[in-house]
């Protein structure tokens, strides 16, 4: 068994990984191959991520697979990301299934191409009964586009007078969020050495602990998953309180 995973204790582990999967294309460019090398190569570190989180008992992880602002991309790699999601999806779902992983999706995904949203959907179906961890993954997500469009429902309930704009609190705007049946990310991984959140899940990560590495995500493996683990474990988590008052 690894040293690493060993280092694990597993009565402080948090619920909720989120990761910004950052460096595919300078990792092909590293080996001299096109940018879509990149990408598929970093489906093994999606695998073994996924794998790693499980085996060790996190909850929910969160993978940032597809930005809202992704489109803008060349249309080629546009098009192999796509497509690299829908293979992954089709050929990944048995071993979601033999690892009995729930997959979930967060994002404007309807507005996916009909191919991946399908797979997608047929990705979500046939592993909902599972039950040791939910992956989900952030697809054509925006944390900016997820906060104005719980402003826009809310703004609908306040309309219908379902709601006193008086008392709305952090709740109203909580349960209208995308990542409403998920805890907060106590923990926020970035690879590739970007020191930067890109619009990702701003309200949830309002306390969560940043874990930055240099490598590339193609290079992101089990063994750098559970070195996050043990960094977020030597962190003391404040909440806006002072040490004294943790310890008591
Ligand atoms: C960031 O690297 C990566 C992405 C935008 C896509 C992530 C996709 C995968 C790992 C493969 C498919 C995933 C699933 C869940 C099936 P980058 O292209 O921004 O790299 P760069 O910053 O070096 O250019």
């Amino acid at each position: 068994m690894s040293k690493l995973k060993e280092l694990i204790d597993k009565e402080r582990l948090p619920r909720h990984v989120a990761v910004i999967m950052d460096g595919n294309g300078r990792w092909a460019k590293k080996h001299g191959r096109p940018r879509v090398f990149g990408h598929k190569n970093g489906v093994q570190s999606v695998r073994e991520t996924s794998e790693a989180a499980a085996e060790i008992g996190i909850e929910y992880l969160t993978l940032y697979a597809f930005s809202r602002e992704n489109w803008k991309r060349p249309k080629l790699e546009v098009n192999a990301l796509m497509s690299l999601l829908v293979d992954t999806l089709r050929k990944e779902i048995n071993t979601l299934n033999d690892n009995n992983i729930k997959l979930e999706a967060i994002g404007d995904i309807k507005k996916l191409p009909a191919k991946s949203y399908t797979s997608l959907m047929e990705g979500i179906e046939n592993t909902k009964n599972n039950s040791r961890m939910t992956l989900v993954l952030a697809l054509n997500y925006s944390s900016r586009w997820e906060i104005t469009e719980a402003a826009r429902k809310l703004s609908e309930d306040v309309k219908k007078g379902i709601i006193d704009p008086q008392n709305i609190e952090e709740g109203n705007i909580i349960s209208r969020l995308e990542t409403n049946r998920y805890p907060d990310p106590e923990l926020l991984i970035r690879t590739s050495g970007e020191l930067r959140i890109s619009n990702f899940l701003l309200w949830q990560i309002a306390y969560s602990e940043l874990y930055f590495t240099e490598k590339y995500w193609p290079e992101f493996n089990k063994e750098e998953f559970y070195k996050a683990i043990i960094d977020y474990q030597s962190r003391e988590r404040r909440f806006g309180l002072i040490s004294e008052q943790i310890k008591t």
